[in-house]
């Protein structure tokens, strides 16, 4: 088992008076891809932000690399390498899709290169604003701008919502490419777990703000129980 990039320990989240996340751990090995699955409102996207730093945990911690992560601002931690693309997108769509990429990109001409490698689409769609572009094509510059960006822990919060099936694909072989060629580690929230099950090394599943379920995505598939409490299958 590789070292662990990330650690979630016992780690609480409420708005308000109302519970999010209650008591979780969850680890997500160096160079994995970790899927993060269970139903609407079981704390999937609250367990991201809470990574992210955009929620406050009310107890526990968050550590990477080793690192506590407590205190650590949300703009300090995307400088240390991780980066959600977050449910609804992120991107701005006022902004061209050249200019929301260079926002994003580490290196401008390396990362467009591998921007235009990945989605060729988006090369051609340099100059146009990126609210007109169509909703599978916005996902794409999403995700184009978190592998431009190269993170350490590249996190996303259903990037299939919404896509034909065929689009579904070719976000799954984009991740599976950037995994294999780049060795990025990557944790993935997905509410119809095929797409996370063909890439996962590992499978958490929440209800209700409490980890109910973790192992190998074989063991879940063959799981008539588990599939049918918390994957509507
Ligand atoms: N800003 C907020 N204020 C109050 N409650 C919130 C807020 N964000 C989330 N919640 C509540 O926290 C719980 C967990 O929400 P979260 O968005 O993390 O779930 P999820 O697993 O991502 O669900 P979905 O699959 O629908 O995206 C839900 O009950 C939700 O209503
Ligand atoms: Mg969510």
């Amino acid at each position: 088992m590789p070292a662990a990039l990330l650690e979630v320990e016992d780690l609480s989240v409420a708005y308000g008076r109302i519970s999010a996340l209650d008591g979780v751990d969850l680890v997500v090995p160096d160079g994995s891809v970790v899927a993060l699955l269970g139903p609407n409102g079981a704390g999937k996207s609250t367990l991201l932000k809470a990574v992210a730093g955009l929620v406050p945990p009310i107890a526990g911690r968050v550590v990477l690399a080793g690192e506590s992560l407590e205190g650590v601002p949300a703009h300090c931690r995307a400088d240390l390498g991780v980066c959600l693309i977050p449910e609804g997108r992120g991107i701005f769509p006022s902004l061209t899709v050249a200019d929301n990429l260079d926002v994003a990109l580490s290196s401008h001409d390396e990362g467009m290169r591998r921007v235009v490698d990945y989605f060729p689409v988006l090369g051609e769609r340099r100059a146009q604003l990126a609210g007109t572009l169509s909703g599978g094509e916005q996902q794409m510059l999403a995700l184009a701008r978190a592998v431009g960006a190269q993170p350490r822990l590249l996190m996303a919060d259903e990037l299939s919502l919404g896509l034909a099936p065929l689009l579904v694909r070719t976000i799954a072989e984009t991740l599976e490419r950037v995994h294999e060629e780049e060795s990025r580690t990557i944790l993935l929230v997905e509410q119809y777990a095929t797409l996370a099950l063909r890439l996962a090394d590992l499978v958490y599943i929440l209800n209700r703000g409490r980890l109910v379920w973790a192992g190998e995505p074989d063991e879940l598939r063959a799981s008539k129980v588990l599939v049918e409490s918390y994957l509507g299958g």
